[in-house]
């Protein structure tokens, strides 16, 4: 299925059973997660921290996505694509759309961008141009350094009004879908319930949005250093590779 296709299921899709989408950065990992069914494959930037070693999304730039997107791409997945588009590299639509068109050249079915109201015309502009785009809103990663930390959204009824106002204005400019990242569950689902493109949460409690998605290193284990809160490891694979490294330092050393 082309890109397009896939756009128009995940739109189609709410309403229609969780959504599911798992981050992946590398040709392997895609290429497993895809054979699992999964619908969404998000290269995210949070790349920057659980591949690349840096400690937030700011370092992430425009070459290591098409880096990485084009890893991805190669394992040929049935999954939607999905190319987060770095800080600074759609500051305004027409640099907006000339780096959407790298990732889509990449291999990405769509972009992904943070960023409410204010964003709304950038989106228009990619989507005029045929390029799908999800939104994300609530905890912006890229804002982390200016913000001070990572923090819940959407607490007051004047935060949760204008999380509301950013997912309409979304959706009216053309986003295929949203993620909401850690947006108090109550204002959530109410997003989720008040507009008619699908949410993929975050950090925003069970069950508030149509489907989930999750950064692979916290789903396996693989990177202890840092483990939000909210996640739900289902593996220790940190503990496997110790295990395995340990084993064959074993095996080496007293052959
Ligand atoms: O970069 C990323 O992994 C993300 C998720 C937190 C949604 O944007």
């Amino acid at each position: 299925m082309n890109s397009a296709g896939k756009a128009q299921q995940l739109r189609e899709s709410k309403g229609q059973g969780r959504i599911t989408a798992l981050t992946a950065y590398d040709y392997p990992m895609a290429k497993l997660l895809d054979e699992t069914g999964i619908d969404l494959l998000l290269v995210g930037d949070s790349l920057g921290m659980v591949v690349l070693g840096f400690p937030d999304t700011t370092h992430v730039t425009l070459e290591h996505m098409i880096h990485h997107t084009a890893a991805v791409a190669r394992a040929k997945p049935k999954a939607l694509v999905l190319g987060d588009m770095p800080i600074h590299t759609y500051d305004e639509p027409v640099q907006a759309l000339a780096s959407a068109q790298q990732l889509i050249a990449a291999g990405a079915d769509a972009v992904k961008l943070e960023g409410g109201e204010e964003k709304a015309a950038t989106v228009q502009a990619l989507c005029d141009a045929g390029i799908e785009v999800i939104g994300h809103i609530g905890m912006l990663p890229q804002h982390v350094v200016e913000e001070g930390g990572y923090r819940k959204k959407g607490k007051t009824p004047a935060a949760a009004d204008q999380l509301l106002r950013d997912a309409l204005a979304l959706q009216d400019a053309g986003a295929c879908a949203l993620v909401l990242e850690s947006i108090v569950p109550h204002v959530a689902a109410q997003i989720t319930n008040e507009i008619s493109i699908p949410t993929i949460g975050i950090g925003c409690g069970e069950n508030t949005c149509d489907g989930e998605v999750a950064v692979i290193t916290d789903l396996l284990g693989s990177y202890p250093w840092f483990v939000p809160p909210f996640a739900r490891p289902e593996a220790n694979v940190a503990e496997a590779v110790r295990l395995a490294a340990l084993a064959f330092q074993k095996r080496v050393r007293e052959e």
